[in-house]
């Protein structure tokens, strides 16, 4: 490493924790944060992309909720996607911000259609889907857009998993990982908690509406 590259890494560093903390403009913000998980996206495929010590959890309640559809926000390399057929899921769509992440999930599943969005500019007309999923993205979120983030995948799924950062957690807060209290944000949006469990020291949580409850 050259001391220029050096100098440099700080810099990109410097701006990556500027922009999570909102303290650039922002469009230059977005563009930051974006480029940080594109650079990403590979490490955490290779490092994380077979990882299935989820799939128990998920199963079940894809299993236990009927579920056909499924919308996986901040899919990365697309790690789930074999569950969800496995279990009968018919309609899939991966988001994430990260065209790297969704360049390798399309190189292992050509049939998955994916889409190229941060979560907090989801489009309107995104859809209805039986779940949606977000495994370690809504902690990328921040504290000034994590209630419209919330209310609009409120509104786009009939049940929502999340497993984000929360006070069993036992990584430490990083600048681009952000602790957001979730029953009350769904609990705004008219959604209860319908199941939550560990994995490992992660809390997940299920939420969606009163009408569920028999199902979990
Ligand atoms: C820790 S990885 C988890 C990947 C995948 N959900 C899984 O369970 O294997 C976080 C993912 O969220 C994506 N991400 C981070 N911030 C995002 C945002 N604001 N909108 C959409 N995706 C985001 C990253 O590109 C990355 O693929």
């Amino acid at each position: 490493v050259t001391a220029l590259g050096a100098l440099r890494w700080r810099l990109m560093h410097g701006l990556d924790v500027l922009a999570y903390r909102g303290l650039l403009p922002h469009s230059l913000a977005e563009r930051r944060i974006t480029r940080f998980w594109e650079d990403y996206a590979r490490p955490i495929h290779e490092t994380w992309g077979h990882d299935e010590a989820d799939f128990a959890v998920l199963a079940d309640i894809l299993r236990r909720h009927g579920v056909r559809s499924v919308l996986d926000l901040g899919c990365g390399s697309g790690r789930l996607f074999d569950l969800y057929r496995a279990e009968g899921v018919t309609e899939i769509l991966g988001v994430d911000i990260a065209a790297e992440a969704l360049a390798l999930a399309r190189q292992e599943h050509p049939d998955v259609p994916t889409l190229q969005c941060r979560v907090e500019a989801l489009p309107a007309d995104i859809g209805q889907w039986d779940l949606v999923v977000s495994n370690r993205v809504l902690q990328h979120v921040q504290a000034n857009e994590i209630v419209a983030v919330v209310g609009r995948i409120s509104a786009a799924g009939r049940c929502v998993y999340i497993n984000e950062l929360s006070d069993t957690d036992p990584i430490t807060e990083e600048f681009f990982m952000i602790r957001h209290d979730y029953p009350p944000l769904f609990a705004a949006q008219g959604y209860v908690q319908l199941a939550e469990g560990m994995l490992g020291r992660q809390t997940w949580r299920l939420f969606g509406a009163a009408r569920e409850e028999a199902a979990s």
